[in-house]
């Protein structure tokens, strides 16, 4: 089932997420959910508080990048109750964009490397070092379980010039390819 996408405005986005307990009906059915959500809308990456869940709980998907990098041929991860417990001290500077901030995308520096502890889906541990590319989607889904978007870590002068466009959004005045919900 492909759920709508929660834009820019809404308060859920905003919010720190609860953490997922062990048992959660129908976590599985989400999760799958997710996946097909975000294979439709062509993202990397879906956090739970995008669907208007606060849930520690975000999917990445690499797999759709395979044809061009077949090192992601399936990479398919969810991860429930992250924590990332360290980082590296070189930063990188990267493009990136939102589902729920359609039609931006700016530049975000971050952490090369970071290791993450966290949960599958059958809520095994797993505490591995993530680099480059998966790295930098880890950290971007990450913020959104803390109530933060890319666009937090961006300087006066851009938010400055994005504001109108933000604003827009929250009018439900953007345009995009999959199905959103609208702001109030
Ligand atoms: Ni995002």
């Amino acid at each position: 089932m492909i759920l709508p996408m929660y834009i820019f405005g809404q308060p859920v986005l905003r919010k720190v997420a609860e953490e997922v307990e062990e048992g959660t009906p129908k976590l599985k059915e989400l999760i799958q959910n997710m996946f097909e959500t975000l294979r439709k809308s062509e993202g990397v990456g879906l956090a739970a508080p995008q669907v208007g869940l606060s849930m520690r709980l975000f999917i990445v998907d690499l797999d759709c990048l395979s044809e061009d990098h077949p090192e992601y041929k399936g990479y398919l991860k969810t991860f429930i109750n992250p924590e990332i417990v360290e980082e590296s001290e070189e930063e990188v500077s990267y493009e990136e964009g939102c589902l729920s901030v359609p039609g931006i995308h700016e530049n975000v520096k971050r952490p090369k490397r970071v290791l993450v502890n966290y949960l599958d889906e059958d809520f095994k541990e797993h505490e591995e070092w993530f680099d480059d590319f998966p790295a930098r989607v880890i950290q971007h889904e990450n913020d959104h379980l803390d109530g933060k978007m890319f666009i937090d870590h961006l300087g006066p002068l851009r938010k400055q010039m994005l504001k109108s466009k933000l604003v827009a959004m929250t009018k439900n005045k953007f345009s995009a390819s999959y199905k959103c919900k609208p702001n109030k």
